[in-house]
């Protein structure tokens, strides 16, 4: 059992009917869930999951894939016809009724689709609710509500009943209620489900500020994928029972794991969930400040193409040289490349999604340039790189090289015989360097 769970589900099995643990042997023996006839509906089968404290974990499928049977096995609400669950390291699995209660009490919080919020009761005393049914003191229960009030943004609206609220804040007021109990673990079941378009994409938003302020682990169901990619750090598929494919939305777009992911995942805004990382490629065109002039230079031409990016110490990019200016500066015998360095390339952060990256692509001539937080190139992107990404057309099929760089502006022939001209006995440039830009 590892420290960093937050909930583990091995091997689960959910069947309702007559006869399940029959069911469940026929699963097991290879059967297909429409082959029970007459022994019960298998709602999950054989799942597996392992939720990290601290983790937006998705669980994502259509109508009737067994996800919200799959939430109540989690918070104990259904016990598995086969398999064991745990909750922060604690099985709820064959454990005393007592036993669970206090598990589910002390670790686990809920919010539902349509809010469930008690109407007759002011929006502060449904906040409080949970932590009354724990025997909390009054004083104590309200200073915690209104605290909790102020984190979803409802401040002064204490007093209210909930039908005088919009949908978006009663369900604010649900999730309030849900971090009242102040539990590490946090499940949402198509919580966002019942709102506007708009409404919704604020919640997802305010969510995650939530999650990164406070540290909860959710577990958030939903059939909606474009809610899924937004807020899952990793998401599991569910289909007719069974999780087909656990993996972070990035691994899920670019390597769905059957062709029911595949199809899933194609009508995805890809834009807002790719980052630049996902896409970049090796950067060829690449020199070293310290390599000088010439070595650039014969980069350029073995490249054919007009301009090369340049780092320094460490990788760290420090702009972009092109071929004219660097053939007088070889012509010229001068050998300080960086006097030539423009800083006209466009960069670009690991993290930032495709949809961040068309503009600066477009206003640049030469592939954008990917760093970390110090600076240091990662990767570029090509335009026609991000334009197959954003296409869903991978770069393969649409038959083009991989990597296009801008094309030379001198002829190469020219290149070579400024090189050769200027210093015929000079060495090259040592391997050494040359495989240093390349690593
Ligand atoms: N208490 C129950 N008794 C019998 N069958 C059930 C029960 N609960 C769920 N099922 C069946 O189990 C399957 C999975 O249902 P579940 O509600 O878990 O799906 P879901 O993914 O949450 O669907 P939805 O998106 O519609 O909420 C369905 O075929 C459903 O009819
Ligand atoms: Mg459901």
């Amino acid at each position: 059992m590892s420290e960093t769970l937050a909930v583990e589900a091995r091997n689960v099995y959910k069947v309702f009917g007559r006869k399940p643990q029959e069911a469940v042997r026929r699963l097991r023996d290879g059967a297909a869930r429409t082959e029970l006839a007459g022994l019960g509906t298998a709602a999950v089968i054989d799942a597996s999951l392992s939720v990290r404290r601290g983790e937006i974990f998705v669980v994502m499928g259509l109508s009737g894939s067994g996800k919200s049977t799959l939430i109540r096995l989690l918070n104990g609400l259904l016990e598995p016809t086969a398999g064991e669950v745990r909750v922060m390291g604690e099985p709820i699995t064959g454990v005393p009724a007592k036993r669970l209660r206090e598990v589910r009490r002390r670790h686990i919080s809920m919010v539902f689709q349509h809010f469930a919020l008690l109407p007759h009761r002011t929006v502060l005393d449904n906040i409080a609710y949970g932590l009354e049914v724990q025997g909390a003191p009054a004083a104590e229960r309200r200073a915690r509500a209104t605290e909790v009030l102020q984190l979803v943004g409802l401040d002064g609206w204490g007093d209210k009943l909930p039908s005088e609220l919009s949908g978006g804040m009663q369900q604010r007021v649900g999730i309030a209620r849900a971090l009242a109990a102040d539990t590490d673990v946090l499940l949402m079941d198509e919580a966002f489900s019942a709102l506007d378009p708009l409404i919704r994409r604020e919640m997802q938003e305010q969510l995650i500020e939530l999650q990164a302020s406070l540290g909860k682990t959710i577990v958030f169901i939903t059939h909606d994928l474009n809610e899924a990619m937004f807020l899952g750090d990793r998401i599991a598929v569910m289909r007719d029972g069974r999780i087909v494919q656990t993996g972070t939305p990035e691994e899920i777009l670019t390597d769905p794991a059957t062709d029911y992911v595949a199809s899933f995942v194609q009508d995805v805004d890809r834009a807002r969930v790719l980052t630049a990382a996902s896409v970049m490629e090796p950067a060829r065109a690449l020199v070293t400040v310290a390599g000088g002039p010439r070595a650039a230079m014969r980069t350029m031409r073995d490249l054919q193409t007009s301009a090369a990016l340049v780092v320094g110490q460490g990788r760290r990019l420090l702009g972009a040289v092109r071929d004219r200016d660097v053939m007088r500066q070889v012509r010229e015998g001068r050998g300080d490349l960086s006097e030539v360095i423009r800083d006209d390339v466009a960069v670009v952060s690991r993290d930032d999604v495709l949809s961040e990256l068309v503009e600066p692509s477009v206003g640049s001539a030469l592939p954008l340039a990917v760093v970390d937080g110090q600076q240091r190139l990662l990767g570029v992107i090509p335009r026609v790189t991000l334009l197959a990404a954003l296409g869903n057309v991978s770069s393969d099929t649409m038959e083009i090289p991989v990597v296009v760089e801008p094309p030379a502006t001198v002829p190469v022939d020219a290149m070579t015989t400024v090189l050769r001209e200027t210093a015929p006995d000079s060495p090259d440039v040592p391997a050494v360097e040359r495989e240093e830009v390349r690593a």
